[in-house]
């Protein structure tokens, strides 16, 4: 991972973003987990088709869309951000020399991060589990475990993601 890049996007999701803290801090948290993910993935599992630039990229400009729907329709609901979102990550990731097959994955993922089972790659699922991880808490009642319990294990998609949920929340 290209460091000063991951850095440039950060700053780029920032500035889409209008430096709302919500937004930002949502998109460090959900990078840190999808980072902790595919790395605890990579070292047990020896997955090969992880692509640690498509999770990060991902993970990055998995919500861009939110400030335009915002603004375009007055609501944020998935099905939106998943329309809107892929032009904007396509145009900041073609402003650097990131690969064609990348940009195009990485707007895939942008494109259906509300909607489990459109995508079956590692690195959606990566994704998948790193925003329920964040959003878990603001979804659901988490002081109900029992009930808890049963929507961890229908939520998670990977091994690791799911032992993490449990960890944290049950
Ligand atoms: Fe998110």
């Amino acid at each position: 991972m290209n460091k000063k890049l991951k850095n440039e996007l950060l700053k780029k999701m920032m500035i889409y973003f209008e430096y709302d803290n919500n937004h930002i801090n949502h998109t460090y948290r959900v990078l840190y987990y999808a980072d902790e993910l595919s790395k605890s993935l990579l070292t047990k599992k020896l997955l090969k088709d992880i692509n640690l630039d498509v999770v990060v990229f991902s993970a990055i400009l998995h919500d861009i869309g939110i400030p335009i729907c915002k603004k375009k329709y007055n609501s944020i609901e998935g099905q939106l951000q998943e329309i809107e979102g892929p032009p904007i990550a396509r145009e900041i990731l073609e402003s650097f020399s990131i690969d064609e097959e990348i940009i195009k994955e990485v707007c895939n993922i942008v494109g259906s991060h509300h909607s489990v089972g459109e995508i079956e790659t590692t690195n959606f699922k990566i994704i998948w589990d790193a925003d329920w991880l964040v959003n878990l808490p603001d979804v659901y009642d988490i002081k109900d475990k029992k009930n808890l319990s049963e929507i961890i294990d229908n939520t998670f998609l990977t091994e690791t993601g799911l032992a993490k949920a449990k960890f944290l929340y049950l």
